[in-house]
């Protein structure tokens, strides 16, 4: 069973810039969670027992959100405000929640290399920081979980996109004759122009690796924006053994990114109950 999971929550997050400067875009709130909480939950509802945050130097505010604030609950509790110390008092919990700083930011592969220590020789879970899936009786990680039982190899989490896409993802090109949501693949595409894509299934932010990767990691050279990129190493170590992607079935918002931010934001108001009348009455106007 895997039991641990890496979340990556370092990077700079210049698409957010100014907000990043002081902030990191993985506290982005949705309405009132910092997007990060549902990724920690994700994990946590798909029986993960320990994870890894990966930080930097100005991400104190989330390993304040994972603590306790005392002095906040004893006030609460003071004040009799009952619901909203239940609230903070459990953030986290579910999972031991670890830390580790990343010095540097040279990019995705060099976060998960981070985790070594951390992960020592088991298979384990990546879920990026800033990238939510959404499916809450069967989460993403879950179903790559699952399937990893199956095949114990690494695996890529991927979702359909449409021809006129490609450009903008890693584009999975699967071995002959594999077809399904399962594929064993041959080898990975970095943002290919339409014409040129091998598949419409592009990795998104969800993985399950096999300890091996970071044989590849410790030594993998810079590539695309002078970055060292987890799927660089994960192309090399696909010489070697296995590596299958999985097409998850779950809505997902890439939270880096202004659009779908804005519309994790939309959906979620629309799905709570105190909120959806208003906000539903309030677009229907600008509408
Ligand atoms: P992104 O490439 O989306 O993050 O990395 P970024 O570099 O922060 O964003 P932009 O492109 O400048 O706006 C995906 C995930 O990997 C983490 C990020 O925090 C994010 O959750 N990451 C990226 C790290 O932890 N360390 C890095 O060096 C780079």
């Amino acid at each position: 069973m895997i039991k641990k999971a890496v979340i990556p929550a370092a990077g700079y997050g210049t698409r957010f810039l100014p907000i990043t400067k002081a902030m990191p875009k993985e506290m982005l709130p949705i309405i009132d969670r910092p997007t990060i909480e549902f990724i920690v939950n994700e994990a946590v509802e798909s029986g993960i027992t320990d994870i890894l945050l990966v930080v930097s130097g100005n991400k104190n505010a989330i390993v304040d959100y994972f603590d306790r604030n005392l002095e906040l609950e004893t006030i609460l509790k003071a004040q009799g405000k009952d619901f909203e110390y239940g609230m903070i008092k459990h953030i986290g919990e579910g999972a031991n929640i670890h830390f580790v700083r990343q010095r540097e930011q040279l990019g995705l592969g060099h976060a998960v290399l981070q985790a070594e220590t951390f992960i020592g020789n088991e298979p384990f879970a990546v879920l990026l920081g800033d990238d939510m899936y959404v499916n809450h009786e069967y989460p993403a990680i879950k179903q790559m979980i699952d399937v990893y039982e199956e095949v114990h190899a690494s695996i890529l989490g991927t979702m359909e996109v449409p021809h006129s896409h490609t450009h903008l993802y890693g584009i999975t090109s699967p071995k002959k004759g594999e077809t399904g949501k399962l594929k064993e693949l041959e080898s990975v595409i970095e943002k290919p122009k339409p014409e040129d894509a091998p598949s419409r299934s592009a990795i998104g932010g969800r993985y399950v690796l096999s300890p091996s990767i970071f044989k590849y990691l410790r030594n993998q050279e810079r590539g695309k924006g002078n970055e060292i990129q987890l799927t660089d190493a994960i192309l090399r170590m696909m010489a070697d053994e296995k590596v299958y992607s999985l097409d998850l079935d779950a809505k997902r918002y890439d939270v880096g990114n202004k659009v779908d931010y804005i519309e994790a934001i939309i959906d979620f108001a629309l799905q709570d109950e105190s909120l959806k009348a208003e906000v539903l009455e309030k677009l229907k106007k600008k509408i």
